[in-house]
C-alpha cells in the first residue's frame, strides 16, 4: 500500500504546482437564481465547470483533483432537488466516463455509497473499474461524503483490522483507513461561492492545506479563476510549523549568549 506523508508528522515535499487540489463547488443555486432559472439549471452549468476544471488539471500536471459533489448534509434539501441531483450524477457518469478514460483520468468516488440506489452504486463501480488503469490524473468525487463520517469509518476499520489490544493508536495507524488514503493530502483547497467554511469536507486531510476562498460562483469558475487560485497558492509560504528562516534556508545557527554571568 502506498503511504503518503502526513503533514503533521513529516514535512512533505511541495512544489509550485499543487499535486492535489480539493474543491467545494458552491454557488450553483445562486447562479441560477440571479438568472431567474430553477436551481437545477445551476447544477447543469456546474457540470460544465467540472469538465473545464479537469482540463486545466491535465494541462497543469495536477495529479489529484477532489470535488465535493454531495455532502452527507445535502439530504436535507427538498426531495425534488436531491432527486434531480442524483439524476444529474448518473447522467454525468454515463456521458463523461469514456472521455475521462481516453484522457488517462482515473475516477474514484468516496463517501457512504450505501445510501444510493443499487443502479447508481453499480454505475459507480463500473466507472471506477473502467478507469482503474489510468494514472495521469486521479479525479475523486465526494458523494454522500462527510469528514466526520470518514474519520469514524476509519476508526472502526482500524479497530477491526487489528485485533491486538493497544494502549495507544497513532496517526499512521488511522490514516490508511481514511476514504482517500490513496492520495497525498490536498495542497490547495478552494471554495467557490463566497462562503468561508469547510462544511464537513475533508476534516482530517485539510490539516495543512492552503485555503482559498473566492466569491466566484461555481458555474462561473472558469480557467482564469482557477489560474488565480493557483497563482495565490504559488505565493504562499508553507511552513508546516517551522519558521520562515528555516523554510528559506537562511536560519542562523543558534548563538549561545555570552553576556556577563549573572549569579543568583
Ligand atoms: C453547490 O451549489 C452544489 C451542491 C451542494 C450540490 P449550491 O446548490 O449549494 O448553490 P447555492 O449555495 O445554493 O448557491
Ligand atoms: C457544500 O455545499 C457541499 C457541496 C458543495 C457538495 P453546501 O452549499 O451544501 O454547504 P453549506 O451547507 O451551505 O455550508
Ligand atoms: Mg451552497
Amino acid at each position: 500500500m502506498v503511504r503518503f506523508a502526513s503533514s503533521t508528522r513529516d514535512v512533505p515535499d511541495t512544489s509550485t504546482v499543487p499535486r492535489h487540489v480539493a474543491i467545494i463547488m458552491d454557488g450553483n443555486g445562486r447562479w441560477a437564481k440571479k438568472r431567474l432559472l430553477p436551481r437545477v439549471a445551476g447544477h447543469h452549468r456546474g457540470v460544465e465547470t467540472v469538465r473545464a476544471t479537469v482540463k486545466t488539471c491535465l494541462e497543469r500536471g495536477i495529479e489529484y483533483l477532489t470535488l465535493f459533489a454531495f455532502s452527507s448534509e445535502n439530504w436535507r434539501r427538498p426531495e425534488e432537488e436531491v432527486s434531480l441531483l442524483m439524476q444529474l450524477f448518473v447522467r454525468a457518469l454515463k456521458e463523461e466516463v469514456k472521455k475521462l478514460d481516453r484522457n488517462g483520468v482515473r475516477l474514484r468516488v468516496i463517501g457512504d455509497l450505501s445510501r444510493f440506489d443499487s443502479d447508481l452504486q453499480a454505475l459507480i463501480a463500473a466507472s471506477e473499474e473502467r478507469t482503474a488503469g489510468n494514472d495521469r490524473l486521479v479525479l475523486t468525487i465526494a458523494a454522500n461524503y462527510g469528514g466526520r463520517w470518514d474519520i469514524l469509518q476509519a476508526v472502526n476499520r482500524m479497530l477491526s483490522s487489528d485485533q491486538e489490544a493497544r494502549a495507544q493508536w497513532s496517526e499512521s495507524d488511522l490514516a490508511p483507513h481514511l476514504a482517500m488514503s490513496y492520495a497525498p493530502e490536498p495542497d490547495l483547497f478552494i471554495r467557490t461561492g463566497g462562503e468561508q467554511r469547510i462544511s464537513n469536507f475533508l476534516l482530517w486531510q485539510l490539516a495543512y492545506s492552503e485555503l482559498y476562498f473566492t466569491e466566484v460562483l461555481w458555474p462561473e469558475f472558469d480557467a482564469r479563476a482557477f489560474e488565480a487560485a493557483l497563482t495565490s497558492y504559488q505565493q504562499r509560504e508553507r511552513r508546516f510549523g517551522r519558521t520562515s528562516e528555516q523554510v528559506l534556508g537562511t536560519s542562523q545557527p543558534a548563538v549561545v549568549p555570552t553576556g556577563p554571568r549573572i549569579d543568583a
